[in-house]
């Protein structure tokens, strides 16, 4: 196996919930020797230093900071959370079996949840001395399953059935007495008493790699975690340049970004500020020639479904990374920023296609032009090819995800200077 696949896996495997999936990467940077600053403290930040922050426990921005003077910051960003269930405050609900309420966080396939083992992971928040502590829980067995109706009494379930999440979609934990266990597994996880909770269903099955030629990777929330893994290898793997790289992870993109940690946030804008502040630099006069990778997955053409695909610009799995375009700016890439993608991935030597959704469908949208209201510089909507979007399991190209490491590590390795025109792309213009 690639060892950027092995690393990829890893995480895909370890990120049960959007806190854990921050938890891993702050384990990689920091083992990388980068230095967690906080928001509530004064930043003494080096030049040659390598920094990261959190916010909320489940968003993430990471830094470099040059030996020499920067002229912009080169950035990406992706997000972290996925669409799933989150467990309700009062969960239990009893009868002849116990099941748990829950709700729904996004827009997912309901129908890929079903007949499968599941299990809960997040975060919860215990009462300690000296007041509040959230804590990473993750119930690490198979726990919950969410059952079907047989065919024989929904003889409909072929036929386009319309799921009801407030019935058909209620996980079973157990018999009639499982009242109050679950809670108190949490507490003994926990180590403390509960105040509260953001626990989130996920499912047992790890990520697979498998085709003919194990050309194909499965997995939970490869949108949009294969974006983030590849944009932080990339981010990590970069040459310093005259840029200041900067990689951040978004979470509440599933749900519309408007949280304390989403793209909606000024986390990104007071970052910047406080790097700039920090570092003596001219905030504006940074902006000015910064540069904002959006990196969310794409649709590739589907095998039984063509038809849904724009004739030209339908991208395949295998095929590279996807530069994503509408110009109604549901993605934000124009000619310039698209263009500069494109050299970038020629540059990297890895092939790139082209996204538009198809003239008569909505198709989505992602944080990109979110972010763009709080940071507003040139930005380009990209991601990678993926089959079954908002499924509980996707499916994604092995090759796909290693061109995005080099694209982003070639990215991350540019000096932007703004001209008049375009973009001057070399060390010493
Ligand atoms: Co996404």
């Amino acid at each position: 196996m690639n060892p950027s696949i092995t690393a990829l896996r890893g995480f895909l495997d370890a990120s049960h919930s959007v806190y854990h999936a921050i938890d891993h990467l702050e384990k990689t940077l920091s083992a990388r020797g980068y230095v967690r600053v906080r928001e509530q403290d004064s930043w003494d930040l080096t030049p040659g230093g390598a920094y990261y922050l959190i916010r909320g426990g489940c968003a993430l921005i990471a830094f470099r900071v040059p030996r020499k003077h920067p002229q912009g910051f080169v950035m990406s960003a992706s997000h972290c959370d996925r669409p799933c269930f989150k467990l309700k405050e009062n969960f239990t609900l009893t009868g002849p079996y116990t099941r748990l309420g829950v709700e729904r966080y996004g827009g997912m396939i309901m129908s890929t949840w079903l007949d499968r083992p599941l299990s809960l992971a997040g975060r919860v928040t215990v009462e300690t001395d000296r007041g509040l502590e959230t804590r990473l829980v993750d119930i690490d067995k198979d726990l919950l399953l969410i059952p079907s109706v047989a065919i024989h009494m929904n003889r409909q379930c072929n036929d386009g059935y319309k799921w009801n999440p407030a019935v058909d979609l209620l996980p079973l934990i157990g018999g009639k007495d499982a009242a109050g266990k679950l809670e108190k597994l949490l507490e003994e996880q926990a180590g403390g008493r509960i105040l509260g909770h953001d626990l989130y269903l996920y499912i047992r099955q790890k990520s697979s790699v498998w085709g003919i030629d194990d050309e194909y990777i499965s997995s939970a929330a490869l949108d949009d975690l294969q974006c983030v893994w590849g944009c932080a290898q990339g981010f990590l793997q970069a040459e310093e340049s005259s840029s200041a790289p900067v990689l951040c992870v978004f979470d509440s993109e599933e749900v519309g970004s408007c949280s304390v940690q989403g793209a909606g946030s000024t986390f990104l804008s007071n970052t910047l500020e406080r790097i700039c502040q920090a570092a003596g630099w001219d905030f504006q006069r940074m902006l000015a020639q910064s540069f904002l990778v959006s990196a969310d997955n794409a649709h590739a053409l589907h095998p039984n479904h063509p038809e849904y695909a724009d004739g030209a610009n339908a991208p395949v799995m295998g095929g590279g990374p996807v530069i994503k375009f509408n110009s109604n700016l549901s993605y934000c890439t124009d000619g310039l920023t698209g263009g500069l993608f494109r050299k970038v991935c020629a540059m990297a030597d890895v092939p790139v296609q082209t996204y538009y959704n198809r003239g008569d469908l909505p198709g989505g949208s992602t944080l990109g032009r979110i972010s763009l209201a709080q940071v507003s510089v040139p930005t380009v909507d990209i991601g990678l090819p993926q089959l079954a979007m908002h499924a509980c399991f996707e499916t994604a190209a092995v090759s796909d995800a290693i061109a995005l490491e080099k694209a982003m590590a070639a990215y991350y390795s540019l000096t932007l200077r703004a001209g008049d025109h375009g973009w001057d792309l070399t060390e010493n213009g």
